[in-house]
């Protein structure tokens, strides 16, 4: 082979080790680019999730400025109704109990107490952070709540049935926080069976978790549709009638439960009655 031919074999070599090398190169920006490609479409994604978090953040806070507003008309309210309630009282021993204008008056002072019922309930729905915690026999609670409310289950003639199971340990709780859930329980067990009926309350430990301590309310009454089982639990949901029901009573409850780290839990049949589960860590 003379040199010429040997020049052009060497080139020959060194073009096709290029073309090569370009190909490989090309191989691997492609692979580069893709993952580019998959980066992106990730970093989109997540850019997506911090907005719905960004949202739900700003819906959270905005509900805590409206929750705190609340609280703080109500509390302004109390004073002026205070007021108006002790003048109604006053011009009612002014004028004859005969007097037509009687009625008048007992219609301002109803509505009033309507209206006292209401702050009291948005007061204590926006509450907070203001428990005391000590050690407290559910059981013994639940007594004390009951004596507190036995004369409107004895005028609806409702009969209490009670399963306490032995021994029961005690809990770290609020004491007020729990009966105001039980009083809420109660009145709605009561407004639930018109006609009278059983409530039975049972106490016991969770048999599926035994770190909790399970309490029950099965009431005989009306039940609740199945479409407003998911919303009874909301702020203002009432089916009761106008000046009966303000609809906080189970929004307060799932707040104490909620400030207690337990849980409540509502399963109802129309015409055979309503259970109400609470749990609470022990
Ligand atoms: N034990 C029950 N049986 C049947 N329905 C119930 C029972 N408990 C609650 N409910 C339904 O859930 C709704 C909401 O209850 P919640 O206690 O929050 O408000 P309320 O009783 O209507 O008013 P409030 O408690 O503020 O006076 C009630 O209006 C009722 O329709
Ligand atoms: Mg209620």
């Amino acid at each position: 082979m003379n040199e010429r031919s040997e020049t052009i074999l060497s080139l020959k070599n060194q073009l096709a080790e290029a073309l090569k090398r370009n190909r490989l190169l090309q191989e691997e920006l492609a692979a580069t680019n893709s993952g580019l490609l998959a980066l992106t479409l990730e970093l989109e994604a997540k850019n997506e999730e911090v907005q719905v978090i960004t949202q739900q953040l700003g819906q959270v806070s905005r509900m805590a400025t409206m929750g705190e507003l609340a609280a703080s008309i109500a509390h302004e309210l109390n004073n002026p109704l205070t007021t108006v309630s002790l003048r109604v009282e006053s011009l009612s021993a002014q004028i004859s109990a005969d007097d037509l204008k009687q009625r008048s008056l007992q219609i301002i002072f109803q509505e009033i107490e309507r209206m006292s019922t209401l702050i009291k309930n948005l007061l204590d729905f926006s509450r907070r952070g203001q428990r005391q915690v000590s050690t407290v026999d559910v059981c013994r609670e639940l007594e004390h709540t009951l004596e507190l409310i036995y004369y409107l289950f004895r005028k609806k003639r409702i009969t209490i049935k009670r399963a306490y199971q032995s021994e029961l340990p005690k809990i770290n709780a609020d004491s007020q926080g729990l009966q105001q859930v039980f009083i809420n329980l109660f009145t709605n067990a009561c407004d639930a069976m018109p006609q009278g009926g059983t409530l039975t309350i049972r106490v016991f430990i969770d048999p599926i978790d035994s770190e909790y301590i399970a309490i029950e309310f099965s009431d005989t009454g009306i039940g609740i549709q199945p479409e407003a089982l998911s919303k009874v639990m909301d702020p203002f949901f009432t089916t009761k009638l106008k000046n009966k029901g303000t609809g906080l009573g189970l929004a307060i409850c799932r707040r104490i439960m909620q400030e207690h780290h337990g849980l409540i839990n509502i399963t109802s049949e129309i015409g055979k009655g309503t259970t109400v589960s609470l749990k609470l860590p022990l």
